[in-house]
């Protein structure tokens, strides 16, 4: 098999907080392979930011190894990161972490502005008003957040990830500020960007439903992954359940039963 876009080799993170140490990662060990879609899920307080955070390289593991494309990039440096982080992570947060008063298109534009590439202007717009059209905003560039419903302003953050053309889109509980069907549209972005542009998706979220948009769920406990499964499997483990025959069969249900699953 290829080299995987990321592994994690044992990492560990403490926090220091008094005389407390608070153990947050506690030999995590994950290979993320690229172009897949990858869900986090585990009790708050597990250490999925924690993970994420270090995932993103805006934080660095205690101890252990974090391979980026084969390169150990768990030591680098505040600077490092920071260059590594602007060309080839993009991040989706809960709270959508928009400017106010400022339009969706300059809010997608403003990371191509401190990226350190220098586009010009006109270059910017065009990158900037493709990805609001590709995320089904080609109507709203002007509008800003406030005039906006909060699935398209996630829409206009998941463009802004986009616009540095990263390969890693970290999510941490993008939906959780959304209505159901509002959550399922992002789900479905976020799938066609893995299928349509190869980008590798990791995903945290507290709901096992949108966890099951990825491709394989991985759980955390107390710092480590307890289980790893592709999605299909679980699918079929949920289907052998239903398909147990009830406890005491009542014809009528199971017909209904039927023609849904068949519907
Ligand atoms: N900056 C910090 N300083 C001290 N302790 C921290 C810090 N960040 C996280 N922790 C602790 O590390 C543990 C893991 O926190 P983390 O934020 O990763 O959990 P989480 O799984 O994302 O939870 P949630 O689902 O509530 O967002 C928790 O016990 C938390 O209190
Ligand atoms: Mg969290």
């Amino acid at each position: 098999m290829a080299e995987p876009l990321i592994r994690l080799v044992d990492l560990r993170k403490s926090y220091r907080v008094g005389d407390v140490t608070v153990h947050a990662l506690r030999g995590l060990s994950l290979d993320i392979e690229k172009g897949s879609f990858m869900s986090v899920v585990g009790a708050s307080g597990s250490g999925k930011s924690t993970l994420m955070n270090v995932l993103g390289l805006l934080d660095r593991p205690t101890s252990g190894q974090y391979y980026l494309e084969g390169k150990d990039v768990s030591g680098f440096d505040k600077d490092r990161r920071a260059h590594l982080r602007n060309r080839r992570i993009g991040f989706v947060f809960q709270n959508f972490n928009l400017l106010p008063r400022t339009s969706a298109l300059e809010n997608v534009e403003l990371p191509l502005l401190y990226g350190g590439r220098s586009l010009p202007a006109a270059d910017r717009h065009a990158r900037a008003s493709g990805l609001l059209e590709a995320v089904g905003l080609g109507s709203r560039m002007d509008h800003t957040p406030q005039q906006l419903s909060g699935g398209q302003q996630q829409r206009v953050a998941i463009a802004r990830a986009l616009v540095n053309e990263p390969e890693l889109l970290l999510a941490d509980e993008p939906t959780g500020n959304l209505d159901s069907r509002t959550s399922v549209e992002i789900m479905e972005i976020l799938q066609r960007l893995v299928r349509e542009r190869g980008i590798t998706v990791v995903l945290i979220t507290h709901e096992h439903d949108i966890a099951e948009y990825g491709t394989r769920v991985v759980t955390v406990r107390d710092g480590r992954v307890t289980s790893d499964t592709p999605v299909a499997e679980r699918r079929d483990a949920a289907a052998e359940r239903a398909a147990l025959p009830p406890l005491e069969p009542e014809p009528a249900e199971a017909g209904a039963v039927q023609e849904v699953s068949h519907g």
